[in-house]
């Protein structure tokens, strides 16, 4: 059955437009839009507070998110950063933008994570700092990975891009690590259209982050380093304030939609999923071929019925040669870039277009198996 409209690997989850307007309105009338104003300290407040988190700093997006991170911390140039090669574009981006040396780290096959069982053997004497990125959503092994950085006095920035909502040992997983940069772009869980929010515990890193994202302007106006710009707009965190409502309403309905899809693919020995711990949030719903070509295939059946998957992350960002021509080889994450692929998952995404969509996979994986 062919869908009459294309269905996309995914939609952003939206507020009325009325609640919108509400926020808007606001702004009309203040006459502000930018630097700082009402509705991005409110914004900022209230995701605080749903995420049981102190303080937050919005940022333009989370790519500026990971690269203020990085800057906050003070690494001479040249620094090498061990992260994973298992990621999107913009994580290694960050590190080299920032005049850093990453250093790839293979991936736990199961979980998708950096494997912390690989980190020690990578460290050296240049090394200052290790970036996870909790994948899809699935939060990393956070308690060994932020031990290993204490005993070797490293710092950890941790690329929460996907981990909105995510919960370790019964608080945010922003928690863990020196500093952690997540994202609020419109295909993400909570959404300003493009948006980046940055949480320290510690109070001067918080400062730093706000100097930095404001063009190195201290409180008092002096300019106390160098900065950028990388602030949000009022209308960006009218956005995210209306959708921030609807937030645990997003999170129980991916949560559904993940459910079915597992019970309805996971009969196959031809597909593998993701090992999830407690606490993930359910963002993406990735599968996992045999190989390729079978997940080519599988691509192609979709298509042909209108279906919009996504090959995500792919390729690993280690093979990169443009911008890291000189990187380490990872052959699990270079194996499973080749391999998994994201299905359609968001919020009108009906039950019945699951169905379908995993009846295609299910007949084109077990035809290649
Ligand atoms: C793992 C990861 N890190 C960083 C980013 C960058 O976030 P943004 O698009 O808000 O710049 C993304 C974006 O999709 C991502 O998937």
């Amino acid at each position: 059955m062919k869908f009459e409209k294309p269905i996309y690997v995914t939609m952003p989850s939206l507020a009325p437009l009325s609640e919108v307007d509400a926020y808007l309105e606001q702004v009309w009338k203040s006459g502000i839009m930018t630097h700082n104003g009402p509705l991005v300290r409110r914004f900022e407040r209230d995701f605080a507070t749903w995420s049981g988190l102190p303080h937050l700093v919005a940022v333009a997006n989370g790519t500026l998110a990971i690269q203020l991170a990085l800057r906050a911390l003070g690494m001479p140039p040249g620094s090498e950063v061990i992260t994973t090669p298992f990621t999107f574009i913009a994580t290694l981006s960050a590190i080299l933008y920032e005049g850093l040396k990453p250093v790839f780290v293979d991936i736990d096959p199961k979980t998708f994570n950096l494997d912390p069982a690989k980190i020690e053997a990578a460290i050296t004497p240049k090394t200052r700092a290790i970036l996870p990125v909790h994948v899809f959503g699935n939060p990393c092994d956070v308690d060994t990975i932020d031990a290993i950085a204490r005993k070797h006095g490293l710092k950890v920035v941790y690329d929460a891009a996907h981990a909105v909502g995510v919960k370790v040992n019964g608080k945010s997983v922003l928690e863990y690590g020196d500093v952690s940069a997540t994202s609020f772009h419109a295909t993400k869980l909570l959404n300003t259209s493009e948006g980046g929010g940055i949480y320290a515990a510690d109070e001067r890193i918080d400062r730093t982050l706000r100097e930095l994202r404001f063009f190195g302007y201290d409180d008092a106006k002096s300019v106390v380093r160098v900065g950028t710009n990388a602030k949000m707009t009022e209308v960006n965190a009218a956005i995210g304030l209306a959708n921030l409502a609807h937030l645990d309403d997003v999170l129980s309905d991916r949560l559904a939609k993940y459910t079915l899809y597992a019970d309805l693919l996971s009969r196959s020995d031809a597909l593998a999923f993701q090992k999830r711990s407690d606490g993930c949030n359910h963002s993406y719903f990735p599968v996992v071929f045999r190989s390729e070509s079978a997940l080519l295939k599988a691509d192609e059946a979709l298509r042909r019925e209108n279906v919009f998957a996504r090959r995500y992350f792919w390729p690993s960002v280690n093979t990169y040669r443009t911008i890291v021509p000189d990187a380490e080889r990872c052959a699990i994450s270079e194996s499973l870039a080749e391999r998994i692929m994201c299905l359609p998952l968001y919020g009108k995404l009906s039950e019945d277009a699951i169905r379908a969509i995993a009846g295609i996979v299910l007949e084109s994986a077990e035809g290649a198996a």
